[in-house]
């Protein structure tokens, strides 16, 4: 017990001291343990807890899992919930405490990971986590989650996580004021983008597409590839059927190089959301991120189609950029049964359709009730259903953790060099490290 607080301080020092390096005054908190006047933690006869490990702290996130919490609460009254959540847009921060508290065998009883490669790539390979077929024969999951999800969560016919949503990756997020006054209507290919904030620039704006920190222009390099390439290829980039020194990467790399000499020269000292504020604020015209955007934009009160617009990103119209936030079981769970009915409400049609509306995402299962949600996420229910469905590579899809971090580093460089020729032998490197 003695070894495990000990760790858990060396855990907050680290996240403290990551925050502080890498947030600024972005969202405020960093590891929070539930507060006193969260309901889920006031009750007085609490026998057992969970602690359950993630990267919401804020801009509609937090919002979202408050939301779960609280049907969390009512399920299981006698448990307290231990919110973990350790500050920093895509889990920058709090996938590298997550580590280091894996390493030291002080697992956090549930944690959050995304459905895919960095699921069974980095925590199935390395034995973390907890096979939950057992639950998803009890709860009936395999008839509502969709079949497209199973194999990105499974391994050797074990199942390995709980999604508890699909977020969009390649989404333009647009200020529906400066496209009207500009007279420029949302561009749908590359080259109309392109066009656009030429003339955007052109006509005195300094940074018309809106960029955050490094892990943004990794969101933007596989949104912008996406259109580049098309969906074909930029799958068959990670399966080995498309090699990284083609024609066509190239020509993916001279487009990121484009849509980057438009973006703002403080986007490494801003958070996503700040890049989202710029757009609000009419500061920037667009900016591409994911959908959570949209959960920030709702949080502060903004109307969509008044505030801001949406398209998918120009040149991946049909495309679905996919993404999802699955919940697993620690392997040794300092508390297993509590951790499995947290796992229970994540999966529970209830569980999900409180905490996507404002989360800003769909639900994983199919079963939603559409009267709760607004209406880009209507749209993106019904693109989810009709669209070609890719990987998101910035959000753990397609890569594992060792490839994406050697891809981070090389993105990083590129940001500073711009060498479209050194870039693209990095990528190749990666690809051949990656085994
Ligand atoms: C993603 C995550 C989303 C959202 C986003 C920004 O990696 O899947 O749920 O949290 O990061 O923080």
């Amino acid at each position: 017990m003695k070894t495990r607080k000990t760790l858990r301080v060396a855990a907050l020092l680290l996240a403290l001291a990551l925050v502080a390096a890498a947030c600024g005054d972005d969202e405020g908190s960093t590891t929070t343990a539930a507060s006193g006047d969260d309901p889920t933690t006031t009750a007085g006869a609490m026998t057992d807890q969970v602690e359950v490990f993630s990267w919401w702290t804020g801009g509609g996130e937090a919002a979202g899992l408050e939301e779960m919490i609280k049907i969390f609460a009512t399920t299981d009254a006698d448990i307290e919930f231990i919110n973990s959540a350790v500050a920093g847009g895509a889990g920058t921060n709090a996938r590298a405490v997550l580590a280091s508290r894996l390493q030291a065998n002080d697992p956090p009883d549930s944690w959050q990971g995304h459905a895919g490669q960095e699921l069974i790539g980095t925590y199935v390979a390395a034995d973390q986590i907890e096979p939950l077929n057992f639950l998803y024969d009890q709860e009936g999951w395999l008839d509502v989650m969709p079949e497209t999800l199973i194999p990105l969560i499974s391994k050797d016919g074990n199942i390995y996580s709980v999604p508890v949503n699909i977020h969009r990756s390649n989404v333009l997020w647009a200020n529906p004021t400066v496209l009207a006054d500009a007279g420029i209507a949302i561009p749908t290919s590359l080259a109309d983008f392109f066009t656009a904030l030429e003339a955007l620039k052109a006509g005195g704006m300094d940074a018309p597409l809106a960029m955050g920190e490094q892990w943004t222009s990794m969101h933007l390099f596989e949104s912008i590839m996406l259109a580049s390439m098309g969906p074909a290829d930029w799958t068959g980039l990670w399966d080995g059927s498309v090699a990284w020194d083609s024609a066509a990467v190239t020509k993916g790399l001279e487009d990121f190089a484009t849509a980057l000499s438009y973006t703002n020269s403080d986007s490494s000292a801003l958070s996503w959301q700040d890049a989202g504020q710029l757009v609000l604020d009419g500061t920037s015209a667009f900016n591409i991120m994911g959908d959570w955007q949209e959960g920030f934009f709702r949080e502060l009160e903004k109307a969509p189609q008044t505030d801001y617009v949406w398209a998918a990103t120009p040149g991946t119209a049909g495309n679905f950029q996919f993404l999802s936030d699955s919940f697993v079981l620690a392997k040794n769970a300092p508390h297993r049964d509590a951790a499995i009915a947290w796992l229970t409400v994540a999966g529970s049609n209830e569980g999900q359709d409180a905490f996507n509306p404002v989360k800003g995402s769909i639900p994983a299962r199919n079963d939603a009730d559409r009267a709760l949600y607004g209406e880009y996420l209507l749209s993106a229910m019904d693109d989810w259903a009709s669209d070609t469905v890719v990987g998101s590579l910035a959000h753990g899809v397609v890569a594992n953790d060792s490839w994406k971090s050697e891809i981070d580093t090389a993105i990083g460089l590129f940001l500073l060099d711009g060498d479209v020729a050194a870039f693209q032998t990095a990528l190749v490197a990666a690809q051949a490290a990656s085994g």
